[in-house]
């Protein structure tokens, strides 16, 4: 199983701290792609997680976890020669990058936790999961095709459909193999509060006010264990990286600043 990185911005010499982007079910690196541009002199490896984007190759339905997933991240990015980052992830990325803080938390210089909870799926929530991996699996990606509206927030939906066609296309363009896969893996996670209340590096938690999949209750508890305040971006919903670019990129550069200051290689 493996992860793909793709790298941006200046480049990654030896003892570099880059930004590692982790992306959201069932997108890809391109996700990222209006952040990265927004990003100044920040070196930064955009992941495809197994199964997606150019990882498409690596979808396992039948045996994926999130930990493995995580293993695949943490081996992509030494492959990139880089010993220590700031991650960022984005609901499924920021599942992955908490089973990542567990297995391989050497790796982290800070954490960025996007639209994501540290809760394990109620039985009902996951028996959904499975039941649309049986589905994907037998009518293709158009099954999950109705996310769209989960995912983007009401203000986006009606006032910006290039965005909403935009991510139509991501979701109907993903292999039902990594969709099955993602969801079966996502179904299985356990629990990780306690695994941010060990942390002790710098973190942002931020989500749009409009996320209707995770909400004030779950970045307020993911902030309360990392030490810090949620911030909550208005008029963005679960996609906040999608729709609301500018105030993410700020609040990354932000955290990137503050995770590297001191380290040979944080920005000037
Ligand atoms: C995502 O955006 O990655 C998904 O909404 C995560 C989830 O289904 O829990």
């Amino acid at each position: 199983m493996t992860a793909v990185v793709h790298h941006h911005g200046p480049p990654i010499d030896s003892g570099a701290v880059p930004l590692v982007l982790l992306h959201a079910f069932p997108f890809d690196a391109r996700m990222w792609d209006e952040v990265i541009a927004r990003l100044d002199q920040v070196p930064v490896l955009a992941v495809d997680l197994p199964g997606f984007g150019d990882a498409a190759h690596s979808a396992e339905p039948e045996g994926a976890t999130l930990e493995s997933f995580a293993d695949a991240v943490a081996e992509a990015v030494r492959g990139a020669g880089v010993s220590q980052a700031v991650m960022g992830g984005v609901s499924m990325g920021g599942y992955v990058l908490m089973a990542l803080a567990e297995r391989h938390r050497a790796m982290l210089a800070g954490v960025a936790l996007l639209d994501t909870k540290a809760e394990e799926d109620t039985a009902d929530a996951a028996a959904g999961r499975l039941a649309m991996a049986r589905r994907v699996l037998e009518e293709g990606a158009g099954a999950a095709a109705g996310m769209v509206d989960a995912v983007l927030g009401p203000t986006t939906r009606q006032q910006r459909p290039e965005v909403v066609q935009r991510v139509q296309a991501w979701l109907t363009g993903a292999a039902p193999q990594a969709i099955a896969a993602g969801q079966r893996a996502m179904a299985m996670r356990p629990d990780r509060l306690h695994v941010l209340e060990s942390l002790s590096v710098t973190a942002l938690v931020l989500y749009g006010s409009q996320d209707a999949i995770t909400g004030a209750k779950e970045h307020e508890a993911m902030a309360a264990a990392l030490g810090t305040e949620a911030v909550v971006v208005d008029g963005a919903g679960h996609l906040s990286a999608v729709e609301a670019p500018d105030q993410v990129a700020a609040a990354l550069t932000d955290l990137y600043r503050r995770s590297t200051q001191g380290t040979q290689a944080g920005p000037a």
